[in-house]
């Protein structure tokens, strides 16, 4: 297997946007990485110069240590698969899969017909072989092409929102049981989704895209709980952000006037007094507050549940203030619950708080 690794890739298409501006990227071999962001962030853009589809502007890609910038796809050994998983209509599961050996050539039927068997029993459609695409189900063909990707034993695989024309339920089935092959097989991969939730859960890590540069790279968990800029505390997860100007800097804590509320967060970055700057609160580090326990007086809001809903094992709760500030607050399921029309008092942490880039 092999990593890959991009350095300073630019892509500028003729006459048009810079879609890609200058980022690198380290994969390592049999890493899962996602590239995540909005669409038109350059995701695509991104994926395809990798498979060698679009030639950087600027910029090299190396795949398992080779310089393949100028190698045309077919000398690039990635597997691919798209949202519209697109395998040939006329050709039998058999023939879909066995498709990339063939092209290769130098296979014996033998050894295409018993890879062809080894790649349907990794997906979970053995015997499957005789049927037309039309025969089976989305998600059905979705694992076809996967395996069809899978079956010359590329060096990489390169997946393009492959579950997002597929319903929630199966999308969300399908996320698993495409790590499990990924993690089965061991193949370095690179997946684009514009889905947020979809990269939290199958990533080992992720790359938050925003109009062609990277804003963060890390593991879900730090993305999450440790977001760099505005833009992903935003767009990663749900956030509370309160956008204001630092007053006060003192041991390592930070005050920032947001005009209606004064917050105070942990200085997770260098910033001096007069600075704009935003705090991000995530919804599940907040409590509601009792009558009793108010010796309190750090980032306290008090207003009215304006709407609540059942996440299953946790609650959601949008409380608006008299200043009509919206705060978003996720409890435990079961634990304190709250009606909408209450007055409630939340408050978070100021350690539980994040300073970030605007
Ligand atoms: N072939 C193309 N010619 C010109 N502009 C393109 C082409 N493909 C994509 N773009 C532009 O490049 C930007 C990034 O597109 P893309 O990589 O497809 O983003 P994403 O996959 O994140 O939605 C967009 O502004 C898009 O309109
Ligand atoms: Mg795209």
């Amino acid at each position: 297997m092999s990593g890959i690794s991009l350095q300073d890739i630019s892509k500028r298409y003729s006459g048009s946007v810079l879609a890609v501006d200058d980022i690198d990227l380290e994969i390592e071999s049999g890493e899962f990485v996602t590239l995540v962001g909005p669409s038109g962030c350059g995701k695509t853009t991104t994926l395809r110069t990798i498979a060698g589809f679009e030639k950087p502007t600027a910029g090299t890609v190396h795949i398992g240590g080779k310089d393949v910038t100028d190698a045309p796809p077919y000398e690039r050994n990635t597997g691919m698969v798209f949202q519209d998983f697109a395998l040939f209509p006329h050709l039998t599961v058999h023939e879909n899969v066995a498709y990339g050996m063939e092209a290769d050539g130098g296979y014996t039927d033998e050894e295409i017909d018993a890879r062809v068997a080894e790649m349907l029993e990794l997906v979970e459609l053995p015997g499957t072989g005789d049927r037309k695409p039309d025969q089976l189900s989305g998600g059905q063909q979705q694992r076809i092409a996967l395996a069809r990707a899978l079956a010359p034993k590329p060096d990489a695989l390169l997946l393009d929102e492959p579950l997002a024309s597929l319903d929630k339920k199966l999308r969300e089935q399908m996320q698993v049981e495409l790590r499990r092959i990924q993690q089965e097989v061991g193949i370095t991969t690179v997946f684009v989704t514009h889905n947020q939730e979809e990269a939290l859960t199958m990533s080992d890590r992720l790359a938050v895209m925003n109009e062609g540069k990277f804003e963060q790279v890390g593991p879900p968990g730090d993305v999450y709980n440790e977001p760099e800029t505005r833009f992903v505390a935003d767009f990663i997860g749900t956030a509370n952000i309160f956008d204001g100007d630092v007053t006060q800097t003192e041991d390592g804590y930070v005050s920032v006037d947001c005009g209606d509320v004064e917050v105070e967060s942990t200085a997770t970055r260098e910033t001096a007094v007069g600075d704009d700057v935003s705090v991000v609160a995530r919804p599940e580090r907040f409590n509601f507050q009792s009558s009793t326990d108010d010796d309190r007086d750090e980032n306290v809001f008090t207003g009215e549940v304006t709407f609540r809903r059942h996440l299953g094992s946790s609650v959601e709760y949008r409380i608006e203030t008299a200043e009509g500030r919206e705060v978003v607050v996720v409890r435990p399921s079961g634990l304190d619950e709250h009606e909408p029309g209450e007055q409630v008092t939340v408050s978070v942490d100021a350690d539980n708080c994040r300073v970030v880039s605007t």
